[in-house]
C-alpha cells in the first residue's frame, strides 16, 4: 500500500490539484481526538466530522437529533489530533435550513469554536443562498447531493437516489449550481455509478463518493463501518477492513476472565 505523506498540509486547493492530476482523494469520518490522530497519522487527505456522529457516537437512529454544540465538541476534539489533513465539519440539521444568516452564523461558530478548516451541508438549489453567503465570508464549503440523510423523513428510505430521470436531472443541475456557488467539493451519496461518473466529469471541483462507484474523484466511508466497530450496518457499498467489534469483545472477555481468576493484576502489574 502506498500512502502519499509528502504533502505537508492538505488544503482545498490540494484537492483541486489532485482532481486535475487524476489522484484519488481519501476521506474518512472521525469524531474524537484519538481516532483522528490515527487516521491523520495514516496519511488520509480529509477527515469529515460527520453528523453521522448522531448514529455511531450517540446511538440515534437518524442524524437529525445532533446539535450544533455537540458537533462543535466532536470537531474541536478531532482538530486536536490532526496535523496534516483537511478537516470538514458537518452543519447539523436545523442549523442552516431556515435562512442564510442563520447558516452563516452556524458556520462561523464551527470555524471559531473548533478550529476546523471547512464545513459541509446537504442539498442543492434549496440551500444555494446559504452556500453563497458562507463562501463569501471566506469559509470553504463542501456540498452533499444524492442521499442526504438529514432529509430521511422526506425520502422515507435509505435506498439509492436519482435512479429516475427527474431526480437525476435535478442532481446534474444542483452539482453545477454548487460548483458555481463556490463549493470546493461535493459528496455524492448512494447514486448510480454511471450518474456519479457523468457528474464528476462535468464539473471542475472534486466529487467524493459513498456508494457512488469508482469514478468519483475520491471516496469516503464512515470510520465505524469500515473498521467494523459497528457491525450491524452492511450495505453493498461498504468494504470492512477490520472487525474491531469482534476483537474488542474478545479482549474484554479475556479481561473479565483474568480478573475473576485472580490472574490480573500479577506481581509485575502492581506497586
Ligand atoms: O455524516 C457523515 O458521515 C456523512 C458521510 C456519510 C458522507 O455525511
Amino acid at each position: 500500500m502506498s500512502v502519499n505523506k509528502e504533502i505537508k498540509k492538505v488544503t482545498t486547493n490540494t484537492l483541486l490539484k489532485m482532481k486535475a492530476a487524476g489522484e484519488k482523494i481519501t476521506m474518512l469520518t472521525a469524531y474524537d481526538f484519538s481516532f483522528a490522530k490515527i487516521i491523520d497519522g495514516a496519511g488520509i487527505d480529509v477527515i469529515l466530522v460527520g453528523d453521522s456522529a448522531s448514529n455511531v457516537m450517540a446511538g440515534h437512529e437518524t442524524t437529525l437529533p445532533i446539535t450544533l454544540d455537540q458537533m462543535i465538541y466532536h470537531a474541536s476534539s478531532v482538530i486536536r489530533g490532526v496535523h496534516r489533513c483537511l478537516v470538514v465539519v458537518d452543519l447539523p440539521f436545523g442549523s442552516y435550513q431556515s435562512n442564510s444568516d442563520i447558516a452563516l452564523a452556524s458556520a462561523v461558530r464551527i470555524m471559531k469554536e473548533t478550529g476546523g478548516h471547512s464545513i459541509k451541508l446537504e442539498g442543492g438549489e434549496e440551500v444555494l443562498d446559504s452556500i453563497k453567503k458562507i463562501v463569501s465570508a471566506g469559509i470553504p464549503v463542501m456540498g452533499h447531493l444524492g442521499l442526504t440523510p438529514q432529509s430521511i423523513y422526506r425520502f422515507g428510505t435509505y435506498t439509492v437516489r436519482a435512479k429516475e430521470e427527474d431526480e437525476a436531472n435535478k442532481l446534474r443541475r444542483d452539482a453545477k449550481l454548487l460548483e458555481e456557488a463556490g463549493c470546493f467539493a461535493i459528496v455524492l451519496e448512494k447514486i448510480p455509478a454511471a450518474l456519479a461518473k457523468e457528474v464528476s466529469e462535468s464539473i471542475s471541483i472534486p466529487t467524493i463518493g459513498i456508494g457512488a462507484g469508482g469514478n468519483c474523484d475520491g471516496q469516503v466511508l464512515v470510520m465505524h463501518d469500515m473498521l467494523g466497530i459497528n457491525t450491524e450496518f452492511k450495505p453493498r457499498f461498504l468494504r470492512q477492513y477490520l472487525n474491531i467489534h469482534e476483537q474488542a469483545t474478545k479482549a474484554v472477555q479475556q479481561y473479565i476472565s483474568d480478573v475473576k481468576a485472580k490472574d490480573f493484576p500479577n506481581e509485575n502489574e502492581q506497586y
